[in-house]
């Protein structure tokens, strides 16, 4: 049978390599859809706690989770030789910087690796990592082919990036539109029918370059807005302007402008990151990225400025930062989610510390700051009661989680540095509240 009629039948066993943020919830759209799947990953805590029906990630729930698993159509491992039972394998491993800020690619080589041992003829092979443009075809190519089989004789070979927005209640892995790009006619055929099966719309490109492109141009497109913005905060403040209220203005303009938002700089694992492994290929053709750089550059600056702004509201109350307390409200690099990968409070906990504070930080989501890439703090989370509110002489909002109390918070704290505009509706105390 044709391999896309083995998908649109459900027939086609789904293997997804790499079960986080994005693996995860693809896996699960699958076989809500009626596949069966199998899920692979090399961290046995994962393996471990989906074989007993729990979750590692919040805003996905056990009751997902749970008949996944009852049905059989769930079977998760860390046994990579069961790739050779799958009939697709879609491949969502890390893709970081390393401490050059040079794409780390050694996750899609390790994972390349280990497909190439088991790889059989007839597999459709989708890498979703987001990399930069040729990573399908000049760095997964070749190791697959390492197996002896050859593309695209032999197997399949497609990029499809992802679009996950976590926690977002509008948009889910299923109705976000999927791009899909591949170097040959059966490859794009086979990837798109595979997609069409779970997401409301595939949109297939002409290859692997082109989809890789695209999501670049996603991520760097935020990320040159949102240092547009960072920049028209820092103007507008010299003129006593508040830049809120300025793009909320903007904003009822019916074409031709979107509104970003300032804040204490980039998190996640995309934003930041992203333009980077654009930078490192473009150098290849002997192309500067002057623009994409110059965004990074000033949205990398987005902590100093914040520490800048919490030291002259100290200053302007006769304290030096130095020997003082600070308290940092949420870790996460985004509202409402426990995901605190490249967040700006972890470089803000640096810097305050550096220039000797005393660091605490709240995060309902995140108990305990656990050690990443850059950053490995020894730090529970403070509850926020009055008396510990009161103790602190800056309190600094990173993460305007919705379930943090921000009138209590500007109630009983002496001075509360605001990053996200989350005190706009508070009356009382203003003159506590500093923009930054
Ligand atoms: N998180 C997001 O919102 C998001 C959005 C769009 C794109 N992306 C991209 O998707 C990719 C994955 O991101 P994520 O957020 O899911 O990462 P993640 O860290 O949450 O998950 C990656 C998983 O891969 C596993 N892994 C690492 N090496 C492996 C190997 N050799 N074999 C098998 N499993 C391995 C890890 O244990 C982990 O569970 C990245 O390229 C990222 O840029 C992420």
């Amino acid at each position: 049978m044709d391999l896309s009629e083995k998908i649109k039948a459900k027939d086609a066993r789904i293997g997804v390599v790499g079960l986080g943020y994005v693996g995860l919830p693809l896996l699960l759209e699958f076989i809500e859809t009626g596949f069966y799947c199998t899920g692979f990953d090399i961290d046995d805590k994962k393996i471990e706690t989906i074989r007993k029906k729990e979750t590692y990630i919040k805003h996905i729930p056990e009751t997902r989770i749970s008949p996944a698993v009852e049905t059989g159509r769930l079977h998760v491992t860390t046994d990579f030789s069961e790739l050779s039972a799958v009939d697709c394998i879609i491949v969502a491993v890390p893709t970081p910087l390393d401490k050059h800020q040079q794409p780390d690619l050694s996750y899609i080589t390790n994972t390349s690796k280990t497909i190439s041992k088991h790889i059989q003829k007839g597999q459709l092979v989708v890498l979703e990592s987001s990399t930069y443009p040729g990573t399908t075809m000049e760095v997964m190519r070749p190791i697959l082919e390492g197996s002896g089989l050859k593309y695209p004789d032999d197997f399949y070979l497609a990029f499809s990036p992802e679009r996950e927005d976590p926690n977002n209640p509008t948009y889910t892995t299923k109705t976000i539109p999927k791009v899909v790009g591949a170097n040959d006619s059966l490859s794009r055929k086979y990837a798109t029918a595979l997609y069409d099966q779970v997401i409301v719309k595939t949109v297939p490109v002409s290859s692997s370059q082109a989809a890789e492109a695209t999501k670049l141009l996603e991520n760097i497109f935020r990320s040159v807005n949102i240092a547009l913005v960072n920049e028209m905060k820092m103007i507008l403040d010299r003129m006593d302007i508040d830049v809120w209220e300025v793009i909320e203005a903007a904003s009822t303009k019916p074409f031709g402008f979107m509104p970003f938002y300032p804040g204490p700089g980039l998190g996640g694992h995309c934003i930041p990151i992203d333009p980077f492994y654009l930078t490192y290929k473009a150098k290849e053709f002997d192309m500067p990225t002057r623009f994409i750089e110059l965004a990074g550059e000033i949205n990398t600056d987005m902590p100093y400025y914040v520490v800048q702004k919490t030291m002259d509201a100290l200053n302007s109350r006769e304290k030096s930062v130095k020997g003082s307390s600070v308290l940092i409200l949420g870790a996460a690099y985004k509202k409402d989610i426990d995901d605190l990968r490249e967040s700006p409070t972890l470089k803000l906990i640096e810097i305050f510390e550096d220039k000797g504070a005393h660091v605490d930080y709240s995060d309902p989501f995140i108990p305990v700051l656990p050690r990443v890439r850059k950053y490995d703090f020894d730090k529970k989370s403070v509850e926020l009661t009055e008396k510990t509110l009161s103790s602190y002489d800056a309190v600094i909002i990173s993460t305007a989680h919705s379930s943090f109390d921000y009138d209590f918070i500007v109630e009983n704290s002496d001075l509360i540095i605001d990053t996200r505009n989350a005190t706009k509706n508070i009356v009382k105390n203003r003159e506590k509240i500093v923009k930054a």
